[in-house]
């Protein structure tokens, strides 16, 4: 059964809504379908080159935009959203701590804090594929200088988010379990990912080499989605 977002937030009336290291805003997708409703959403990330990808996607929609900043200083009021976000981004944090710190002064008490985060334990082959091959573009981003850690074990992310105090705190894993592992289409386009790495990784042959193993297993073995943890909880 595809992932249903509504399962998830449908009880949750967004209302202003901030969506913290949103990249090109795969997570507003989700909140979009999922939250009961919402007045606003703002998506930020430090890195200014992914708001053409934001604006190309949202930019028709009302009430959506984005704003370049660093996550760790938010520009906003004291308790100023009533939905404060961040998905699959507290592993490119140095520490998350303080970016939590942050998300919780500008949500208001009461308001919800949402967690969305995949992690690497307890998956399937075909999604462990998936995480090998998100290390190892965390490994060719770090040798660029770039901040990006392996991914959490579950356990840790519960513990992160389990230290910020929030009330009526729940957890949701989410996967898909009918994605075919070898899609053609998907297959494709992360052959084309390993591709750009592997050019990325010029210099550093043995890196470069980790890439053609994963693409083996890629054919080999397939992929899907590794399972994600939603948390959600209230200031
Ligand atoms: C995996 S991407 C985000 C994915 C997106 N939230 C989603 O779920 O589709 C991680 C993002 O974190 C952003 N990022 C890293 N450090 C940041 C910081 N200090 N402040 C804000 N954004 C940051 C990166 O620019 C990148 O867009």
């Amino acid at each position: 059964m595809p992932i249903d977002p509504k399962r998830v937030l449908g009880d949750i009336s967004g209302g202003r809504v901030l969506d913290v290291a949103t990249g090109t805003g795969g997570f507003v997708r989700f909140l979009l379908e999922g939250l009961r409703d919402h007045a606003e959403i703002v998506g930020i990330d430090a890195n200014g080159e992914r708001a053409a990808a934001f604006t190309t996607t949202f930019g028709e929609t009302p009430g959506i935009r984005f704003e370049q900043m660093d996550a760790h200083h938010l520009g906003f009021p004291d308790r100023s959203f009533d939905t404060v976000c961040i998905s699959n981004s507290l592993h490119h944090f140095a520490d998350p701590d303080p970016v939590l710190a942050e998300m919780l002064r500008v949500v208001r008490r009461g308001g919800h804090l949402v967690v969305n985060e995949m992690y690497r334990d307890g998956q399937s082959e075909a999604q462990a594929t998936h995480v090998l091959l998100h290390h190892w573009w965390a490994s060719v981003n770090r040798i660029r200088g770039e901040m990006h850690r392996e991914t959490y074990e579950r356990a840790q992310i519960v513990d992160i988010v389990g230290r910020l105090g929030l009330a009526n705190l729940r957890a949701v894993d989410l996967a898909d379990p009918d994605e075919d592992p070898h899609d053609p289409e998907t297959v494709g386009e992360l052959e084309a990912a390993i591709d750009r790495h592997i050019e990325l990784a010029v210099g550093h042959p043995d890196v470069q080499g980790r890439g053609e193993v994963l693409r083996a297993r890629l054919r080999a073995v397939g992929v899907r989605g590794a399972t994600q943890l939603v948390m959600i909880g209230r200031a």
